[in-house]
C-alpha cells in the first residue's frame, strides 16, 4: 500500500459513529490504522441497530463536542495522534434555522466545536506532524434558503480550514479539508428517504449517484497521507460533479 500504508498510525474521527466519519474510520482502519471514533451515544452497543453505523474494530468514546467542559476533562484512548478527523455535524429543518436558538445550536456543533476540537489535539498532532482534516459540505459554496446556519456554518469551516493551514504549517500540522456533496446518512434522510426528492436530487448530480463514505474516505487518505504532503489549508470538494452542474 506504500503511501496510503496507515499501519502504526492512531486515527481520531470526531462524529465517526455513522455517516460519513463512519465510512472515514473504516477507511483508514483497512489502511492499518487503529482507530477511535466518537458520537452522542452513551456506548457503540447504542449504534447496533443503526444503518450507516459500522464500529466493528473500531474504539468507541461518547463525546458531545460542543460541551467545552465535556471536551476538556476528556480523557482520550491514546496518547499519540497523527491523524484528526473532524466529521461531526448537525442541521435543522422547517425554518427552525430562523430561530436564534436553533441557528445557535447549528453553528456551535458545525463550527465552533470544530475549532475546540482541534485546539485540543493541536499539541499531539504537532508532537506527531500529523493532519488534521475538516469535513465541511458543498453548502459553503452556494445558498441554502432554508438552512441559514448550516450554510454559514459551512462557509465558517471551509475559512477555519485555510486559517489553520496557514497557522499551522509551522508546527508541522497540515490542515485540509473535503466538502461532500449529497451522501445518504440519518443527516440527509429527508431528501435520500424521499423518492421524489431523491429523485430531483440525483437530476442535478453529473455522475447520477449520491456519493458513499468510501468516496470522502478516499479523499481522506488521500490528504492524510505523504501523497499530499505539499496541500495546505484547501478543501477538496467530492460531489460527483453536483456543484459544476
Ligand atoms: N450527508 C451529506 O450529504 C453531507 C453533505 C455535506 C457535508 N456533510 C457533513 O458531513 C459530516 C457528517 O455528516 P453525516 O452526513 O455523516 O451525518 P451523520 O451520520 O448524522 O453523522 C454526524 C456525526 O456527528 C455526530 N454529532 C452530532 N452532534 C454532535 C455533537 N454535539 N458533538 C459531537 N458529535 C456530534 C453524530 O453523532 P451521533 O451518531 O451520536 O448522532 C455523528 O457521528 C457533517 O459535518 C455534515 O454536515 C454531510
Amino acid at each position: 500500500m506504500g503511501d496510503l500504508d496507515f499501519s502504526g498510525k492512531t486515527i481520531l474521527v470526531v462524529g465517526g459513529s455513522s455517516g460519513i466519519g463512519n465510512g472515514v474510520a473504516q477507511g483508514f482502519r483497512a489502511c492499518g490504522a487503529k482507530v477511535c471514533v466518537t458520537g452522542t451515544r452513551a456506548t457503540a452497543a447504542d449504534y447496533r441497530t443503526e444503518i450507516g453505523s459500522d464500529l466493528g474494530g473500531l474504539d468507541y468514546a461518547s463525546l458531545d463536542a460542543t460541551n467545552g467542559r465535556t471536551l476538556e476533562a476528556w480523557r482520550p484512548p491514546f496518547t499519540e495522534l497523527d491523524v484528526l478527523v473532524l466529521s461531526q455535524g448537525t442541521v435543522l429543518y422547517k425554518r427552525e434555522e430562523f430561530v436564534l436558538d436553533g441557528f445557535r445550536r447549528v453553528v456551535d456543533v458545525n463550527l465552533n466545536s470544530l475549532m475546540a476540537c482541534a485546539m485540543k489535539f493541536h499539541a499531539m498532532l504537532a508532537r506527531s506532524r500529523g493532519a488534521l482534516i475538516i469535513i465541511s459540505s458543498t453548502a459553503a459554496f452556494h445558498a441554502t434558503k432554508g438552512n441559514p446556519a448550516y450554510n454559514a456554518s459551512k462557509a465558517g469551516a471551509v475559512g477555519l480550514t485555510r486559517t489553520l493551514g496557514v497557522a499551522w504549517a509551522e508546527d508541522g500540522i497540515r490542515v485540509n479539508g473535503i466538502a461532500p456533496g449529497l451522501v445518504d446518512s440519518k443527516l440527509t434522510k429527508v431528501t435520500t428517504g424521499n423518492t421524489k426528492r431523491l429523485y430531483g436530487a440525483l437530476q442535478k448530480i453529473p455522475v447520477h449517484r449520491l456519493g458513499t463514505p468510501k468516496d470522502m474516505a478516499g479523499a481522506a487518505l488521500f490528504l492524510a497521507s505523504p501523497l499530499a504532503a505539499y496541500i495546505i489549508g484547501q478543501t477538496i470538494i467530492v460531489d460527483g460533479g453536483l456543484i459544476l452542474a
